[in-house]
């Protein structure tokens, strides 16, 4: 953001705190519960959301070099996301065009070639066929046309991105997140790397994670101990860039902001900004920097939670990890403790105790979160009141 928007911010910030009650709407709303446990509404957001939509798939620092990959399942399908050797990224079937056998076995590591283990056929790190062993046993194959199945990816922001097969350039990156792209570049995260990756799975609707994140309405009670002493909850807000979210949630430093010469008042040094990149992304602003939390869908009422801090490239190397550490150790408990309450949340589903959930006005992002899930799957409408608010 520009400097007169971060001085804008700062002052809403500071309109928030002088007045707690300050509402971000006016009225309370709803939203189903059926939404984070139907299979009908599951099969319906992997269709009309996560098929249709970017996808980040690795921060680029996981792909280190020439050579690096990753796999992953992802929606069902074994990926095998690397860079040839130029650098350029790809993403592939993790999947032999022999008989298909599972190419890359290895979560991670660095390959001049991908030999598969049956037959030993060998691909390229840009996906073609180099070698097929007693070539002359297939005299109808042409190994041009027989390298690994590409799927379309965009390196950019500092992430790789798996993009749709219909809208699957740069362009479409950009269109896809709007506005926001200005925010994300100016986040220079190419400049980062990652450290401490966590992957759990939780029997949990994906949602609740992007939910979690988007309110300090719970600060005081669940993190008393642990995120609370560090903000101001109740001055958290919100904008909206597209299906896209950019929220504010002031540290009790803010309450001291008043007194520094307002050209020298700095919103990273008084806020964390939160970065919501529609549907499931999450990249949370912390001073110099990153969370970056991904709720990747298996099911309806479950979950893969990635957690990853994004760090100043090379700081690890140069200051030690002792100080990225403690910071994950403190970071990753509150997420913790987020996840237990969704983990509840989820059975108190099953219950029938609530058909619906209501949200209060400092929950306001969530609604609007809600809304776009619903745009998306059933057109333009306003989604909460679709569940009889
Ligand atoms: S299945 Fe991979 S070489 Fe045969
Ligand atoms: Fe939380």
């Amino acid at each position: 953001m520009d400097r007169d928007e971060e001085l804008r911010i700062l002052d809403r910030a500071l309109a928030h705190l002088h007045d707690k009650r300050l509402p971000l709407t006016d009225a309370d709303s709803r939203v189903s519960t059926d939404r984070y446990q139907s299979p009908d509404w599951y099969r319906a957001e992997l269709d009309q959301i996560f098929g249709r939509l970017p996808s980040m798939l690795v921060h680029g620092s996981e792909l280190p070099g020439p050579g690096a990959f990753v796999t992953m399942e992802h929606f069902g399908r074994p990926l095998l996301v690397n860079r040839d050797r130029d650098g350029v990224a790809h993403a592939f079937l993790n999947a032999c065009r022999h008989r298909g056998a599972r190419l890359e076995q290895d979560p991670s590591g660095v390959r001049k070639h991908f030999t598969c283990r049956y037959h030993a056929w060998r691909y390229d790190t840009d996906g073609s066929l180099a070698t097929i062993p007693s070539a002359h046993c297939f005299p109808g194959v042409d190994p041009a046309k027989r390298g690994l199945v590409a799927l379309p990816v965009v390196e950019a922001y500092g992430f790789v991105w798996l993009m749709p097969e219909a809208a699957p350039g740069r362009a479409d990156l950009d269109g896809f997140l709007g506005s926001f792209r200005h925010d994300l570049a100016d986040l220079g995260l190419d400049g980062f790397e990652i450290y401490g990756a966590e992957s759990q799975e939780w029997e949990i609707n994906w949602k609740l994670v992007v939910e979690g994140t988007l309110e300090g309405y719970h600060f005081p009670f669940l993190h008393t101990k642990s995120a609370n002493p560090l903000f101001e909850n109740s001055t958290f807000f919100f904008d909206g860039f597209g299906p896209h979210l950019r929220s504010i949630l002031p540290k009790r430093s803010i309450n001291f902001v008043e007194r520094t010469p307002r050209e020298e008042r700095r919103l990273l040094a008084v806020a964390n900004v939160i970065h919501t990149i529609f549907p499931n992304e999450t990249v949370l602003h912390q001073s110099d920097h990153f969370l970056w939390i991904t709720a990747h869908p298996l099911g309806p009422a479950r979950t893969l939670v990635k957690l990853r801090l994004i760090v100043p490239r090379g700081s690890v190397e140069s200051d030690g990890a002792e100080r990225w550490e403690e910071n994950r150790a403190l970071t990753y408990q509150v997420q913790y403790e987020d996840l237990e309450i969704y983990r509840e949340i989820q059975i108190g589903f099953a219950t029938g105790a609530n058909e619906e959930h209501v949200l209060g006005t400092q929950e306001f992002a969530l609604r609007t979160f809600h809304e776009t899930v619903d745009r998306h799957l059933f057109g333009a409408g306003p989604g909460a009141q679709r569940d009889g608010a």
